[in-house]
């Protein structure tokens, strides 16, 4: 099929260069020159495993890259990829999807033939059909249902492993209001359900369900985040192991093993701009959803925990403190949401001279962080460090050993549960 995605980020990118992989032919559009070029010249715009690789075969040949939005004119299929971040008040901002669809719009109304567009980013149920496809509609002149087709199509890609999460998914969701729409995007989708170990399960579903679920799934999960660690740190005041605990509730398959770390909470681009905007949209809609709004006050408690854990055993104040790890998860130098951020703002608050080390974001947070100190590895942040946090789980802390030997006084909070507990250094796990 010829296929068109607007927007070249994380999910845009991947979901064009799998596409270009699988057979369609695709462009991608996006008002980024750079990355035009990039993709065009065979280069990934982002970091991500096995995208390169796809970028660099179908780059400049199945898979385009444009500014101009008439190249969707030559496809079947729009898919709508551009983001969707926060009002300050945590609800959504549609204003780039919005603009997106009237550019779409004036671009479909040259198109003769049917044309199917799909949104692909995060958006709160009604979004697609009330904010989305009227805009389409006053771009061109156009009426949904008989112009153009509107449909929703929720991707749950994790960074760091977005190409084999889109390959092998869980499920696809198709959210439509009529059998045309259904049948184009499983054109679509059929060489990759194909392509998948094990066949994929397809949920055909409606538009506001499709876009319900993406909430539902992230929520889901965020909150069973915050579940174990509001868990956790009872444990922790019981003097229990919330991991041991983790362990054993983890064999019930209706709880399941996964998404049972404690520590000091979740970031990304992700689980905490969702649950804010379904937060922020259930009250809007006259519901307060108290166990979502739950999940993020725990979420920013715990690295107040871990700071309230230091305090125990050291004063911070004029002294350095070193903080392991920057980006929001192991593996990326994304460092949006990063519990880095608020534990370093606590840090500093409580007149801390902050050493932080990273073994890849510290460009990325020396933009949120100018005037902190940044090491070359964990050990140089640990010389002469009053106490050390550990905020992200990269293995390489792991290996951390005689290094701790160099510190002044060395208390160790631990929010991820990498460093060993050993009798050298005073050692305090976040919720073990
Ligand atoms: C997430 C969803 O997993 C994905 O389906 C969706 O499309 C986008 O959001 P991502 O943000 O890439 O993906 O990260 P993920 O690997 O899910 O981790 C999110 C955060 O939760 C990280 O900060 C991680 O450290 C934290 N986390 C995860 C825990 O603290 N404990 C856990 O057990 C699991």
């Amino acid at each position: 099929m010829n296929v068109s995605i607007v927007g070249s980020g994380y999910v845009g990118t991947t979901v064009a260069a799998c596409f270009a992989d699988l057979g369609h032919e695709v462009v991608n559009v996006d008002i980024d020159e750079d990355v035009v070029d990039a993709i065009n010249g065979g280069e990934a715009p982002i970091h991500e495993a096995g995208l390169s690789e796809r970028i660099a075969a179908h780059g400049g040949d199945r898979l385009r890259a444009t500014t101009d939005y008439g190249a969707v004119r030559e496809t079947d299929v729009t898919f709508l990829a551009l983001p969707t971040p926060s009002n300050a008040d945590g609800s959504i901002d549609l204003s780039i999807m919005q603009a997106g669809a009237e550019s779409l719009g004036t671009a479909l109304a040259d198109k003769d033939g049917d044309h199917l567009v799909v949104v692909k980013s995060t958006v709160v149920p009604g979004s697609t059909e009330e904010e989305i496809g009227p805009r389409i509609e006053a771009g061109g002149d156009l009426t949904a249902g008989e112009d153009f087709d509107i449909a929703m199509n929720p991707e749950f890609l994790r960074e760091g492993t977005a190409v084999e999460d889109f390959l092998n998914p869980d499920k696809v969701v198709f959210g439509a209001n009529n059998e045309r729409a259904y049948a184009t995007i499983q054109t679509v989708y059929e060489p990759l359900i194909e392509a998948a170990d094990g066949g994929v399960p397809v949920v055909e579903t409606g538009v506001r369900e499709a876009e319900m679920i993406k909430y539902a799934n992230n929520a889901f999960l965020a909150a069973k985040v915050s579940l174990i660690n509001d868990i956790g740190n009872v444990c922790k005041e019981f003097g229990v192991d919330a991991y041991e605990v983790a362990e054993a509730i983890g064999l019930d398959d209706r709880i399941g093993e996964q998404f049972l770390r404690s520590g000091v909470g979740f970031g990304g681009s992700c689980f905490p701009k969702d649950v804010s905007a379904i937060v922020a949209a259930a009250h809007d809609a006259g519901y307060t959803p108290q166990m979502l709004e739950a999940a993020l006050t725990v979420n920013d408690l715990q690295p107040e925990r871990l700071l309230d854990l230091l305090d125990g055993h050291a004063d911070v104040a004029g002294e350095r403190v070193a903080v392991l790890g920057l980006s929001f998860k192991p593996g990326t130098d994304d460092v949006r949401n990063s519990r880095a951020i608020p534990v370093i703002e606590g840090l500093r608050e409580r007149g801390a001279e902050v050493v932080a080390y990273d073994p890849v974001a510290t460009e990325e947070m020396r933009e949120h962080f100018p005037d902190i100190a940044y090491a070359d590895s964990g050990a140089d942040a640990l010389k002469g460090a009053h106490g050390a946090v550990v905020v992200t789980d990269w293995d390489e802390f792991a290996a951390l050993d005689s290094e701790f030997d160099a510190m002044d006084e060395p208390v160790v909070v631990d929010g991820r549960r990498v460093v060993e507990r050993r009798d050298d250094i005073t050692y305090e796990g976040l919720t073990w």
